[in-house]
Formats: C-alpha cells, sequence, structure tokens
C-alpha cells in the first residue's frame, strides 16, 4: 500500500495545518467584518455550469475538469473555481438585489503539478451580487489586500486592469484579431484554435503572450462607462489606501470578466506561482447561465500558494493555556471533568490521554507549549488546585473556581 496523497495534491498535516487554521480564521473574521455572509455549496456541479461559465475556450475548461458522469448518466464536474456555483445559487435562491457572500473550500484544477500549483488546492472568496457600482470592486480588492497583509504579507502588489464590456470589447477583439492574424505564423497551435472565437485567450497564453508585448490593450479601447468606472474603482482604492499598478497586460484565464480585472501578486517570492489571489467582474456570467441580468464582482484567493510564498511552515505549535497533571490515576475522572468544565469556559487546555508519571506529564506541558499546569492532588479534595506558570516557574495554590481565570491571566 502506498501512503502518498493522489498526484497534485497534499496532505494539510500538522504543523503546516496550523498556518492554515490561522489564514482560515483570519480571512473569516474578516469576511464578517465586510459584511460577507457564508454560502455553501456542492463540490460538484452540473458540468455545463462551468462549461458556459468560465468558458468552452479557456485552458479550464478544455484541459483541466475533473468530468465524470454519475450512475444516472449526469455529466458532473468536480469545481475548478467557485463564482460559476455562486452565481447559479444565486440564481436558484431566488433572493432579489445585491447580496455579499463569502466561501471557502477545495478546488479542482487537472494541471501540470508543482509548487503553488496543485490539482486540489484550496481557495477563499467573495462575490458582491446585484451591483455594477465601481465602490464594490474596489472593496472586493481592498478585502484581499487586507488578508495578505493579515497573514503577513509586506511585498505585495495589485495588479490592475479593465477589459471592457459588450460595449468597447467588440471594436477592440477586432482590432487584436487583426494583430494576431499578422503574427499567426509565431503562435502556437491552441492559440491559432482560439484566435477567431477567443483572441483575447491569446495574450493569456505562457507560450505567446512574452512575444506580443506590442499588442493592442483593452483599456485604451474603454467606451466612455466603461472609463468612468475603471477611474472611479481607481479613486476609491486611492482613498483608502490599497497600492496597485496598473498592469494593461492583464486578461486573467476565465472568459467571464468584465471591466474590472485584478491580481495579487507576491513580489517578494521569486516564482512562477506567484499570483496569490485574483478576481474582476462579470456583469454577463449570470445571463450565460441562463439567467437574468446580475452583475457582480468577486475574487478568489489561492491559500496553497499564500502560504507557500509567506514561507509559512505552520513549526509554531498554538500553546495551550494549561496542561492539567493528574498526581493519581483515581483523580482521573475528576481530572476529566475538570479539564471539560475549563475548555466550556474557553481555556485551551489538555491532558495525558492515560495516566502517566508526573515528570512525563510535565514533559508534555513543555512539548504542547502550555502557558501553565495545574496539578490534581490531594488538595483537590479542599476545592484547591496547585497551579504553576511554567515560564517563571512560580507555583500558588487556588480554589478550583479560580482556575478558569487563572489560566486566561496567564497566558
Ligand atoms: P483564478 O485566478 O483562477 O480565479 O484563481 C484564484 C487563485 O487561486 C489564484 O490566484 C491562485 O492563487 C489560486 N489557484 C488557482 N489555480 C491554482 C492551482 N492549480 N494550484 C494552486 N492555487 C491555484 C478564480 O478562480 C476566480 N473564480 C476568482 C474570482 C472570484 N473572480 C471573480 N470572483
Amino acid at each position: 500500500m502506498n501512503f502518498s496523497p493522489p498526484k497534485g495534491t497534499d496532505d494539510i498535516f500538522p504543523p503546516a495545518s496550523r498556518a492554515w487554521r490561522r489564514a482560515l480564521m483570519i480571512w473569516e473574521s474578516l469576511a464578517e467584518r465586510y459584511g460577507y455572509d457564508l454560502v455553501i455549496g456542492p463540490v460538484f456541479e452540473s458540468t455545463e455550469i462551468f462549461a458556459r461559465g468560465v468558458g468552452e475556450s479557456t485552458e479550464v475548461v478544455q484541459k483541466q475538469m475533473y468530468t465524470f458522469e454519475d450512475k444516472g448518466g449526469r455529466s458532473l464536474t468536480l469545481r475548478p473555481e467557485g463564482t460559476a456555483s455562486v452565481v447559479r445559487a444565486y440564481l436558484g435562491s431566488g433572493v432579489q438585489g445585491e447580496v455579499k457572500l463569502a466561501y471557502s473550500g477545495p478546488m479542482f484544477r487537472y494541471e501540470r503539478p508543482q509548487a503553488g500549483r496543485r490539482r486540489q488546492f484550496y481557495q477563499t472568496g467573495v462575490e458582491y451580487l446585484a451591483t455594477a457600482a465601481p465602490d464594490a470592486d474596489a472593496e472586493v480588492i481592498e478585502i484581499g489586500y487586507r488578508f495578505l497583509e493579515e497573514v503577513g504579507f509586506d511585498e505585495v502588489e495589485v495588479a490592475l486592469n479593465s477589459i471592457g464590456d459588450g460595449e468597447c470589447r467588440p471594436a477592440y477583439l477586432a482590432v487584436l484579431r487583426a494583430y494576431l492574424n499578422d503574427k499567426r505564423g509565431t503562435l502556437c497551435d491552441d492559440s491559432v484554435r482560439t484566435l477567431e472565437t477567443n483572441p483575447l485567450r491569446v495574450l493569456d497564453c505562457k507560450v505567446c503572450a512574452p512575444h506580443l508585448t506590442d499588442a493592442p490593450n483593452a483599456v485604451d479601447f474603454l467606451c466612455d462607462a466603461c472609463r468612468l468606472h475603471f477611474d472611479a474603482v481607481q479613486v476609491r482604492l486611492g482613498n483608502t489606501g490599497i497600492p496597485f499598478r496598473l498592469e494593461p497586460r492583464l486578461v486573467r484565464g476565465l472568459d467571464y470578466y468584465t471591466r474590472t480585472a485584478f491580481e495579487y501578486i507576491a513580489t517578494g517570492f521569486d516564482a512562477a506561482q506567484n499570483a496569490v489571489g485574483g478576481g474582476g467582474r462579470y456583469d454577463g456570467l449570470a445571463e450565460t447561465l441562463g439567467g437574468s441580468a446580475v452583475p457582480g464582482v468577486g475574487l478568489a484567493m489561492g491559500i496553497d500558494r499564500i502560504l507557500l510564498a509567506a514561507g509559512e511552515d505552520g513549526s509554531d505549535i498554538v500553546p495551550l493555556d494549561l496542561f492539567v497533571v493528574v498526581a493519581s490515576p483515581e483523580r482521573r475522572e475528576t481530572a476529566a471533568r475538570f479539564v471539560s468544565d475549563l475548555r466550556r469556559a474557553g481555556v485551551r487546555v489538555d491532558m495525558a490521554p492515560q495516566q502517566r508519571s508526573v515528570k512525563s506529564q510535565f514533559r508534555a506541558a513543555d512539548r504542547r507549549k502550555a502557558a501553565g499546569v495545574a496539578i490534581i492532588g490531594d488538595e483537590w479534595d479542599q476545592g484547591r488546585v496547585i497551579v504553576r506558570n511554567l515560564a517563571t516557574s512560580t507555583q500558588t495554590e487556588i480554589s478550583v473556581e479560580e482556575a478558569a481565570e487563572w489560566a486566561k491571566s496567564n497566558r
């Protein structure tokens, strides 16, 4: 039996998982502070949600989907991303008007695995639905930036672009197509195939893009409404102190984007996979899925990549407040009840799973980086317990009722 996880997947095991837990807790707190309600959807969807939503000509749909037929003959796909599912859920919910939703969970793409590029990876994201206002774009961009700040990044850049909308994009695509047709001989097979149907994809092609530095940029073709929107996003970002860099080459790998597109680049991380998050506006996605016109903007942060770029190996164990040392076997039941009560009182506390020598229990307390120990001995019969601060080795006797407060103040 081979105990390795499948290719391109990871076991997020301690100590690494400690950094994950911390990052996910930061994310939850941030999403709540910004007013995003939680949405939890299925991990698989009808294949057509992604084929239509993400776009037939994208690499994700053409090459990377985990698609299978279930026993009922339905074509299902493990979600390669969250946005199309969330928009589907919104359309199905019957909810009207603006909604702010946050989600997190594993996504699946059949990629060539490497550091920061996995077949199962974890995203946290938000979608701000049913508003076309530029303030929503700026807010979403801000959340991702604050998240990276709170996780501990100091070198991060927001790359920002606008790729226009149904009004101005056709004219831009015509010019881009003509430009690419001139270069046809230098393009890879995939790009030649998508040149007619979806020329923007060519600008996202890792092979071709570096040779297309003089290609026309969408931002130079924006209509007045898109230009105003883009300007307003930039003003709001400036006002809230989010540094950004205009990146006219940024087109993103999914087809649903309109107007704003952005990515977070971990500049201190010297690797190909330094885009630690990204997103944008997708005003046409709901209609592509067969729903009414529901504008929206959102982002997804790649947790695997963020922790890799941050160099987080999670080696710092979350310290216990208290380790309960049981002096003799007949006091184990009492101690277990004591531990249970302390946990309900909000104390991070543990004890050994079976009776061991007192010395060995003290060693366990050290290993778990406990701030203190409580020793359950003969004093218990008088409702008292000995507590010791492990940093200073000072010891005192307190009443059992005082133990929770003592543990919290001794953190
Ligand atoms: P995305 O750029 O495809 O956008 O993915 C967002 C982030 O997920 C990336 O920046 C990266 O950090 C992480 N990621 C993507 N693929 C992998 C992989 N194979 N291995 C590790 N990490 C990966 C979206 O998925 C959009 N749904 C974002 C969005 C939300 N747009 C609007 N709303």
